[in-house]
């Protein structure tokens, strides 16, 4: 006897305007499917069934990889039809628990706690109290308090709508008993729909235990119906990553304008600026400092470095008390070694800067290996591309690169070698000596312009 997992995903999500379907829609950059599917590999069940409809392929293909069994309902009549869809699937000993692909905050806790309390063959709903209850589905319990029936919005009465306790729509049941249960559905309701919620009463009418579990976080189980709710979870989602990080020891200025896409790993006494994004997986290193407007993307940024205002940083490693920016960029491949200096408007791309090395204006350092305590002058552009190929350039230790230099590759410059400022260098430059390609001074004394009549 095992856990199955069926996520009803088949809606179409009218409320969204949206031509994806609403499961696609990101929250905090990942699928709301994704939200809900990462939680549910937490529970280690033994089975994860998803529902799809709507959006033909579409959703299939964007988890084209995911550890899940596919099911089909071609016209969406309702979710209890959308559960006995999944059912065949799923052995009849199991236990089965219904998620809603477009709530994705639920926590595996609650899950957890919800699946204990129909292990015994019983029915479990978890239910909420939201601030506004109207458009769920009310829990309707007798003068004993157990749960009686589920009404839906459309067919409640005025007394009805008045029960602050709603259905999260997630419930655990024994399979065999669900099978049963949605087969005997009728469509005897305002939508014509085959209701999940309908099972309540005929479990009871089976003499099967119906219990309930209350989620204290209404957020939890908020469902996304439109592209407003989807804003205020996001904002919900990302305030929980905002205390996530400042009860690891990171400091913000500003938690509601801090935005995390993926996962953060911050150490001690970092310091983040408003309006920062961070992507993908990015670790901040203890006592490190990103100013404002950064986008930090997958990448790692080492203890006491200190990234400045308005730089992008994509797959790159920033060494430790190293100095980025304002308004750098590093790319993929880019690692910086410790205390080395990126400053304003230079580009770095699959390059490595040593220790103590300086970049600091105006530059595009790409496929280039430089050495430490090398200092490169503004304007510097090494010429990686030659149209059809990209070409590595090397600069040795000690180095002095003048401004304004082209470095032409594939090209190297030797330790403690010097480029004059305004060089175009094309060719090896040995080590400890100077360089330059300029053009000699030409002086005509008293030369004229020409001159207008
Ligand atoms: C449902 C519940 C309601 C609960 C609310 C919580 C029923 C009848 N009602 O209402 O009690 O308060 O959720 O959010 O269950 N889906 C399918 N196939 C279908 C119909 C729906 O896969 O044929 C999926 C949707 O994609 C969605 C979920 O089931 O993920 C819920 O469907 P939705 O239409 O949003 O149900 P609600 O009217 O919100
Ligand atoms: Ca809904």
């Amino acid at each position: 006897m095992g856990l199955s997992v069926v996520i009803l995903a088949a809606g179409q999500g009218k409320r969204m305007a949206s031509d994806r379907p609403k499961v696609l829609h990101g929250l905090a950059g990942r699928p709301l499917l994704g939200h809900v599917l990462d939680t549910v590999y937490r529970l280690a069940a033994a089975r994860v069934v998803v529902v799809h409809g709507h959006g033909g392929g579409q959703v299939q293909a964007a988890f084209a990889d995911a550890p899940v069994e596919w099911v089909e309902q071609s016209v969406q009549s309702g979710t209890g039809d959308a559960v006995a869809h999944a059912l065949p699937l799923i052995p009849a000993a199991d236990t089965v628990l219904v998620l809603y692909g477009d709530v994705p905050l639920v926590e595996v806790d609650t899950l957890r706690k919800l699946a204990a309390l129909a292990t015994d063959g019983a029915l479990a709903v978890l239910t909420t109290h939201p601030a506004d209850p109207s458009g769920y589905g009310r829990i309707v319990r007798g003068a004993d308090g157990a749960l009686q029936r589920i009404v839906e919005q459309r067919d409640a009465s005025a007394a009805e709508l008045a029960i602050p306790e709603v259905n999260s729509g997630i419930l655990a049941a024994p399979a065999a008993r669900l099978a049963g249960w949605t087969a005997g559905l009728e469509r005897c309701n305002a939508q014509g729909e085959l209701y999940l919620t309908d099972c309540v009463a005929l479990a009871i009418a089976d003499g099967v235990p119906v219990r309930t579990l209350t989620a204290a976080d209404p957020a939890e189980v908020e469902g996304v119906n439109d592209r407003i709710q989807l804003a205020r979870l996001e904002r919900l989602y990302q305030g929980r990553q905002a205390q996530a990080l400042m009860r690891s020891g990171a400091s913000l200025a500003d938690p509601a304008r801090l935005d995390v896409r993926g996962r953060v790993d911050a150490g001690r006494d970092v310091f983040i600026d408003v309006n920062v994004v961070l992507e993908g997986q990015v670790r901040l290193g203890d006592g490190v400092t990103i100013g404002p407007g950064c986008v930090i993307r997958d990448s790692v940024v080492e203890a006491g470095a200190v990234i400045l205002a308005h730089c992008h940083v994509d797959g790159a490693r920033v060494g430790p008390g190293a100095h980025v920016g304002p308004f750098a960029r590093l790319r993929p491949g880019a690692e910086l070694g410790p205390d080395a200096r990126v400053g304003n408007f230079v580009e770095v791309k699959a390059a490595r800067l040593g220790r103590g090395s300086k970049v600091n204006h105006l530059s595009y350092i790409g496929d280039a290996e430089i050495g430490e305590r090398t200092n490169v002058g503004a304007g510097t552009i090494t010429c990686n591309y030659d149209g059809a190929h990209k070409h590595p350039t090397r600069i040795g230790p000690d180095a002095f690169i003048g401004s304004n230099t082209a470095l032409v590759a594939p090209v190297s410059v030797g330790e403690g070698a010097t480029i004059g400022a305004g060089s175009v260098i094309t060719k090896d430059v040995p080590p400890d000596t100077l360089a330059t390609t300029r053009a000699a001074r030409r002086l005509v004394p008293g030369w004229k312009r020409p001159r207008k009549d």
